[in-house]
């Protein structure tokens, strides 16, 4: 039997910096399903594909590699602004969590981190954080990084997004954004990575004696 983590939250809590440094931790693999939503959205993208067709984007969405998957080349704001659009389909959520869960089940542990991965992709996952900060400090995180790479940003832009990807996230039928009943909350509005990284692996290393 493997053991799953389950790290959900809205964009730019944190998640991606705590999830990497736990899987490090434990030597476990770990998956940003966000990606996977990313990818077919570029997929489509790059074939000139319609993103209003559900049935175009679940066919995509099925033929996914998650090896081929990087950050690096998803991480354009188009990209994840379509991602959170065909995110929205069921016939897409289905194919991807299918995925998901077989990554899930990679021995001897996994890290998987998203919106909906304590409440439908791991629903028995032994530990389940959910961490969020508030819309400005996160808009603030993302305005800092952005500057820290030598870009240009504007921070109110960057605050209505955030508020408008939350409200989509959280707002739609299937699988919205929320906390498992089962999770254990981490808001680091006023916490440094470090302090939610060692919170988290109380949790776990308790989990793990049991
Ligand atoms: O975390 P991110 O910004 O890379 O995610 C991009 C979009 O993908 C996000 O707006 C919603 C969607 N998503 C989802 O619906 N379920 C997940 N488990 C992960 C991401």
């Amino acid at each position: 039997m493997t053991f799953t983590i389950a790290i959900d939250g809205p964009a730019a809590a944190g998640k991606g910096t705590l999830s990497r440094r736990i899987a490090d931790e434990y030597g476990f693999h770990h998956l940003d399903t966000g990606l996977t939503y990313r990818a077919t959205a570029k997929a489509l993208l790059d074939r000139g594909l319609p993103f209003d067709d559900e049935a175009i984007a679940a066919d995509v969405a099925q033929n996914l590699d998650l090896a081929g998957l990087d950050r690096s080349v998803l991480s354009a704001h188009a990209i994840g602004e379509a991602a959170s659009r065909i995110a929205v389909m069921p016939s897409v959520r289905r194919a991807l969590v299918e995925a998901q869960r077989g990554f899930a089940a990679r021995e001897p542990g996994t890290v998987l981190d998203g919106r909906d991965i304590g409440t439908v992709v791991c629903p028995d996952a032994p530990v389940k954080l959910y961490v969020t900060a508030s819309p400005e400090v996160r808009a603030k995180r993302r305005y800092d990084e952005i500057l820290a790479g030598g870009g240009a940003a504007d921070y109110g832009t960057i605050l209505d997004d955030i508020r408008r990807r939350d409200e989509r996230d959280m707002g739609r039928a299937d699988s919205p954004l929320k906390p498992a009943d089962d999770a254990h909350l981490l808001d680091t509005s006023e916490m440094s990575i470090e302090a939610a990284f060692s919170a988290a692996k109380s949790f776990i290393d308790a989990a793990l004696k049991r």
